[in-house]
């Protein structure tokens, strides 16, 4: 468990932040802390500075833990409400535990009449979860969502900011492969040896 985290776990209570407990610290891969003083280091500034740090810490965990928020905040010299304030007003900013990768379906109508249904159970299939929750190992959640703007390119999947436009269930095997190999090349650059956790709300 990260010194740091535990310092930084108490400020506020886990409720405040929206959440019923403490999150296992453990789950927050120790280079985290390391990683926000690094780039806080190599971007020097303000408090103008939140919002581009907290889309690299999203990045990298999938969400954002409240720990590592009042974390920011203190880094930042702001306060915990400062912060929650930013996170709860975009709608990217997300604080509930995704995968570090999260998977969306498009159900929207001109998703699913093209055949959106067969592409979700297909990543169903592939990574061995029901729709809606994250895999063992934490790499992916996967989720259905209602149409998000891209109609013309249905069936549609979103994971995390990349569009994969006319997915079709032959497909879905590469696209996670792809997203594993990335984990993998973002782990082993970090020296991590194990970390996974990228990513507003909705
Ligand atoms: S219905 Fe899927 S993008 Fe519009």
């Amino acid at each position: 468990m990260s010194e740091r985290g535990e310092a930084h776990a108490t400020i506020v209570p886990p409720d405040y932040w929206g959440a019923e407990e403490l999150p296992d610290l453990a789950e927050i891969p120790a280079q985290t802390w390391e990683a926000i003083d690094r780039w806080l280091a190599e971007h020097p500034g303000g408090r103008e500075r939140l919002i581009p740090l907290l889309h690299v810490v999203q990045r990298r965990l999938g969400w954002l833990p409240f720990p590592v928020l009042e974390y920011v905040a203190d880094r930042l010299g702001m306060s915990p409400v400062e912060v929650h304030g930013v996170v709860s007003f975009y709608h990217f900013f997300r604080t509930d535990k995704k995968g570090r990768f999260n998977i969306k379906v498009c159900m929207g109508t001109a998703c699913y009449v093209r055949g959106a249904g067969r592409v979700i159970e297909a990543f169903a299939d592939e990574l061995g979860v029901e729709v809606g929750d994250t895999t063992e190992d934490g790499l992916f959640t996967l989720e259905e969502v209602r149409c998000v703007g891209a109609c013309g390119l249905a069936p549609v999947v979103v994971v995390n900011d990349h569009v994969y436009g006319n997915v079709d269930p032959r497909r879905v095997r590469r696209i996670v492969k792809r997203h594993r190999r990335e984990a993998e090349v973002e782990t082993e650059a970090a020296g991590d040896g194990g970390g996974t956790a990228e990513g507003g709300k909705g």
